[in-house]
This record gives structure tokens, C-alpha cells and sequence, in this order.
């Protein structure tokens, strides 16, 4: 698979078939992943891949923590900045409009809407979750680092065949995550990633974002 052809087929993927994926295939998009470039060669990720029983077990407690406090743990950090306004405020008031379109929940449909975010932690029924770690010292200059190991995992995926999808809803679970999977203290949990093969049946699938053309978002200078 040519990588264009990575990148045009990934798509954040809200739907998996259970079907379990070897360890052999996780460790080869993670061993390749690993050449990601970053600045000074830090290498600031750190990753968990999670399946099987440790999966089941780890999504039951959420389950059931879920029951006692629905908003999860207190954030270590903030996913958006605060008043997002503009242009990034509108494209993720349409993106979140689009993605409920698809599997028909109104505006006003507030359990629906709560119902679909609750499905980030099911990891929209996909076999493997990898859960990615950075340590807490560093700063905007490697988590930028940690998003190109990300895109690496997420093409690799496409070219075994599978489909991913990031997770940053995941950090709002960042103690419990811990308590199963017993990261240094000083790591601290950006997000997870949810690893499988696509549910093509499935609506919420069918979700394709736009993106702001490429007049918007680059000026070419001194090409003549
Ligand atoms: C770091 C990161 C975290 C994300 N977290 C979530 C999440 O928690 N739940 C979710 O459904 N989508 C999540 N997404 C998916 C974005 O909504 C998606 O990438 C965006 O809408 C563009 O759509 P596409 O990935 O299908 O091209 C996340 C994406 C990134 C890059």
C-alpha cells in the first residue's frame, strides 16, 4: 500500500469486528512505528497494547466506575484550549454534528449523544487498545513528537488491513488505566488508540470529515 493510500483510506473508525489480532501484527506496527522522527531523538512514547482478559478486565472496571462518578477523573490535562472560538470552534461543532448524523441522534438528543461518547469506552467493541504515554516532563515540543508516532501507528494499521482510532476520551480514565496497567509515575496518559478491523456495516463508518482546503491552511512563497 502506497502511503497516500494510507492516508486517503485511514478515517477514525468507530466500529470494530471482534475478531482478536495477533500479537505478532501489534508488535510489527509498534516496531515500525518506533522510527518516527523527534526532536533530539527523545522518543518521548511510551505504549501499552492491551487485549484478551487484561482488556476485559481493564473495560469492566471503566464499566462499572462509570455507574458511581459518569465524568470520570479529574483531567491532568486540557483537551481543548479554553474558549475555542473561530474557525477550530466550528469545525468541531460540525464534526460532532456529522459523526451523530450518521447514526441518526438529533441535536437535542442528549442521552443519544451521551450514549455514542460512552462507546469511546468500550473501545467501539475493537480487540486491541493501545494506551500512550508521555512523561510528564515534557512539553509542546515532544507531544507534537508523540502525534507523529501516533500517524505512523495509524498508517502502519491500514497497511495490515486494520483501522484505528485515537482516543483522547480515554485520559478522563488516566488513574484506573493506571491502577490495571502500572505505568511509572512519572508517565502520564495522552490517549488511547482503539486497533481493529472495521466494522464495514456499521453507519457510524460512514463518517468522512472534511478539511479546511489547502488556500486556508498554506501560503506558498517565492515559487515564481
Ligand atoms: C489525539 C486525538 C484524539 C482523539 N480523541 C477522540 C476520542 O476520544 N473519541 C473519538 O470518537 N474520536 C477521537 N478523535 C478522532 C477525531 O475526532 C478525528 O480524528 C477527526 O474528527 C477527523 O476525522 P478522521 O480521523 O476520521 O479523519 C481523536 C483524534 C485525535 C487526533
Amino acid at each position: 500500500m502506497k502511503v497516500s493510500e494510507a492516508i486517503a483510506s485511514r478515517i477514525s473508525c468507530r466500529a470494530f469486528l471482534p475478531d482478536p489480532i495477533p500479537e505478532k501484527t501489534v508488535r510489527e506496527i509498534l516496531d515500525r512505528a518506533r522510527r518516527a522522527p523527534s526532536g533530539g531523538n527523545l522518543q518521548p512514547w511510551h505504549c501499552h497494547a492491551v487485549t484478551g482478559p487484561a482488556l476485559k478486565a481493564l473495560l469492566a472496571d471503566v464499566r462499572a466506575q462509570m455507574e458511581l462518578t459518569p465524568r470520570g477523573e479529574p483531567g491532568e490535562f486540557r483537551v481543548y484550549p479554553e474558549g475555542l472560538s473561530g474557525p477550530y470552534e466550528a469545525r468541531r461543532f460540525k464534526c460532532g454534528e456529522d459523526l451523530y448524523r450518521t447514526i441518526g441522534v438529533a441535536r437535542d438528543d442528549k442521552p443519544g449523544r451521551v450514549r455514542q461518547f460512552r462507546r469511546n469506552f468500550e473501545l467501539f467493541g475493537a480487540p486491541v487498545a493501545l494506551f500512550i504515554y508521555i512523561d510528564r516532563r515534557m512539553g509542546p515540543p515532544q507531544w507534537a513528537d508523540i502525534g507523529m508516532f501516533l500517524q505512523n501507528i495509524f498508517l502502519l494499521a491500514r497497511e495490515q488491513g486494520l483501522h484505528s482510532c485515537p482516543q483522547e476520551a480515554w485520559a478522563q480514565w488516566h488513574g484506573l488505566i493506571a491502577a490495571h496497567l502500572k505505568p511509572p509515575a512519572e508517565h502520564m496518559l495522552f490517549c488511547g488508540v482503539a486497533l481493529g478491523r472495521m466494522d464495514e456495516s456499521a453507519p457510524v463508518n460512514s463518517l468522512r470529515t472534511d478539511r479546511a482546503g489547502l488556500d486556508e491552511i498554506a501560503r506558498f512563497h517565492g515559487f515564481g
